[in-house]
């Protein structure tokens, strides 16, 4: 049955760059029966693509340079009045690339979500998939994790893994691992508007149950 829009979980996304994370949520919501909508796309960075994409989808998009404020606080803040005006259920990180202050971590707390590309809690941090090849893994992924103030050390919710293969540099390998944040991503927010997935304390709960401290794994 399609839900209409006014009783949707209403999301915002939070883009810095190409934003192919947003494109998947913007083909998602194209179906009636998505139970979320993508009230806004906003961006630290004016020139980042994902705004053109969101335009495209006729999503209402909005910039605050990180550049026009003196410290990550006072710029955390006019986030949080930026992003509060679309009264969102759940805030998405699609590549949002800046650190997160406290304050903003705490207001958001069990409704924002990150995506992360390693296995968590596997390379925090950047450059991870140079890392896991630099280590020799057999296997690399994406995990999506609720966001809290440890810097990608949130519960996890859903991983994917895809083989490391002979030959791989860091770019082959992202971009087999992006093929399955687009399916893990948009899952997870769907658990998430339906009511089904939620934090609880250092761990994930899904209908009920806490999920693996690495969170579930895509089968
Ligand atoms: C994604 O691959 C995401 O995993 C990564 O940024 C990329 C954004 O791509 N996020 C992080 O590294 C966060 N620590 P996109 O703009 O094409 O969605």
């Amino acid at each position: 049955m399609s839900n209409p829009s006014s009783s949707k979980c209403r999301a915002v996304v939070l883009i810095s760059g190409s934003g192919t994370n947003l494109q998947a949520f913007l083909d998602a919501v194209t179906a009636a029966e998505c139970d979320y909508s993508i009230e806004a796309v906003i961006s630290n960075k004016a020139d980042a693509y994902g705004l053109t994409r969101a335009k495209s989808a006729g999503v209402a998009t909005e910039v605050l340079s990180h550049r026009d404020f003196s410290d990550r606080e006072s710029f955390d803040q006019a986030m949080i009045e930026v992003i509060d005006a679309y009264e969102p259920d759940l805030v998405i990180l699609a590549g949002f690339m800046r650190i997160l202050t406290p304050g903003f971590v705490r207001h958001y707390s069990g409704r924002m979500l990150n995506i992360h590309p390693s296995l968590l809690p596997k390379y925090q941090g950047l450059h991870t998939h140079q890392r896991a090849l630099d280590a020799g893994d057999s296997e690399h992924g994406a995990t999506v994790h609720f966001v809290t103030e440890e810097l990608d050390g949130g519960p996890p919710v859903l991983q994917a893994a895809v083989p490391i293969e002979a030959g791989d540099d860091a770019g082959t390998l992202s971009q087999r691992v992006q093929v399955q944040e687009h399916i893990i991503y948009p899952m997870a927010a769907t658990w998430f508007a339906q009511g089904r997935l939620k934090m609880a304390g250092d761990r994930a709960e899904l209908d009920g149950e806490l999920l693996p401290r690495s969170g579930k794994r895509l089968d």
